[in-house]
């Protein structure tokens, strides 16, 4: 049976304090995915460390937490048949000079600044966004997001 799947969607703190921006996101966001719960948080350099520690030890991973502990991000946990890779292909590269090159038409590619001020997180992976989902929101419920998937298309 065909199931919706679940992605997190991170705005990032450049992203939200661009009004420009962060509107032309929303309406791509509610246009494009079913959207399961938002909220607007702001994490503290422990958080943003514990949430990236896949990347403790590279080049730019200090440039990364303080960056994502420096203002409020938009977190938004999306539905869509192909969720994961739908919101990574109009986010475009991680590299923003990539996008501007090969997709100028990819979220990256018109609101990027650089790799970390890239816009948007998007989470590579269903065991992904499901870790990711728990970090951000440890009440939510995935037993009633799988009743409604399959209502979904019953
Ligand atoms: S990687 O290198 O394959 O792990 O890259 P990726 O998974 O695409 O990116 C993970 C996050 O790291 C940030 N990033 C960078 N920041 C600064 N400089 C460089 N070169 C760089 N490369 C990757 C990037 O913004 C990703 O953040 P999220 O929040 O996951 O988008």
């Amino acid at each position: 049976m065909q199931k919706l799947q679940l992605t997190l969607a991170i705005i990032k703190p450049h992203a939200v304090k661009n009004p420009v921006a962060l509107s032309y996101i929303r309406q791509v966001i509610k246009n494009k995915f079913i959207v399961v719960k938002t909220k607007r948080v702001s994490l503290d350099k422990e958080a943003a460390s514990n949430f990236y520690k896949e990347h403790m030890g590279k080049f730019f991973y200090n440039r990364l937490v303080t960056f994502m502990a420096s203002g409020c991000i938009d977190l938004h946990i999306m539905g869509h048949a192909n969720a994961v890779e739908l919101w990574r292909k109009l986010l475009g590269p991680t590299s923003v000079y990539k996008g501007q090159f090969q997709e100028p038409y990819c979220l990256r590619g018109m609101f990027g600044i650089s790799d970390t001020r890239n816009v948007a997180h998007g989470s590579d992976s269903s065991t992904s966004a499901e870790r990711e989902i728990k970090f951000f929101f440890p009440d939510f419920s995935f037993y009633e997001w799988h009743e409604f998937s399959e209502e979904y298309y019953r």
